[in-house]
């Protein structure tokens, strides 16, 4: 894909639509990971791993991971539940999965649209979705559909950006004017993608709200946790069983 597709047809935050989300994620596949780790200093790999332990799986289990992207959290939910068990990660975007295929050939990848799951009823243990649900413009339809692939007793695990702390809004208003689109510059050559980003980020809810999504959907036990000053949080719930 060329840098002029990708900046053409940049989604927009808070109707994010389905074709224009997978072209981006399509022209900056090759690039995601480093960008990731670069911009988060690192701190992305702990949410994941924080991430696949609040899912809880035992060996054996099942699980699928939405949105799965170049497949790290499925990874992490694989050493959990061992050979004996599976993931499946599910993505709309065929860069994202052909990159997570080589890097983790024991997971199954599947291209699939988070608002219409390519899986039966009940079949998982756990359903994880990390910086997914703010790229879907029907959260309640992609939550649903969560809710019908877990088996009853099961736990969805949503990692998202947040509202940070009062204390720390400033600052990291000044990272998403000044660095972010700098580091992509260097990276990636462009900045419109990153743009989308920082105005994502921005336009999607605290998570007080997006635990009302999960109680809506019918999600019992719903919690979640602030990290790193609460840039991210991270969500639980469960299918009551
Ligand atoms: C920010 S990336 C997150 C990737 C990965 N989960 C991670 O933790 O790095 C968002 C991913 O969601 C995918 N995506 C966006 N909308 C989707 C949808 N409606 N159905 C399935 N995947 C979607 C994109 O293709 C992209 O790979």
């Amino acid at each position: 894909m060329t840098v002029e597709a990708v900046e053409g047809a940049l989604p927009t935050a808070g109707r994010p639509e389905a074709p224009a989300v997978r072209a981006m994620f399509g022209g900056i596949a090759g690039r995601y990971d480093l960008l990731n780790a670069v911009l988060s200093l690192g701190e992305d790999r702990r949410w994941r791993r924080r991430a696949a332990q609040l899912a809880r799986l035992r060996r054996g289990g099942r699980a699928l991971d939405v949105c799965t992207g170049t497949g790290a959290l499925a990874r992490l939910l694989w050493r959990r539940v061992g050979p004996s068990g599976s993931v499946l990660g599910v993505d709309i975007t065929e860069e994202m999965l052909s990159l997570a295929a080589r890097a983790v050939p024991e997971v199954e990848f599947r291209v699939g649209d988070a608002l219409e799951l390519p899986a039966r009823e009940r079949e998982f243990d756990a359903v994880t979705m990390a910086f997914g649900l703010r790229n879907i413009a029907d959260h309640q339809r992609a939550l649903r559909e969560v809710w019908r692939v877990l088996r009853p007793g099961g736990r969805v695990v949503i990692l998202e950006f947040s509202s940070p702390r009062a204390l720390m809004r400033p600052l990291y208003r000044e990272y998403s004017r000044l660095v972010i689109p700098r580091v992509a510059r260097l990276l990636l050559g462009r900045t419109g993608a990153y743009r989308y980003l920082t105005s994502s980020i921005s336009a999607f809810p605290g998570p007080e709200v997006v635990a009302g999504w999960l109680r809506d959907a019918g999600f019992e036990r719903v919690s979640y946790q602030r990290m790193t000053l609460g840039i991210v949080a991270l969500h639980t719930g469960r299918r009551p069983a």
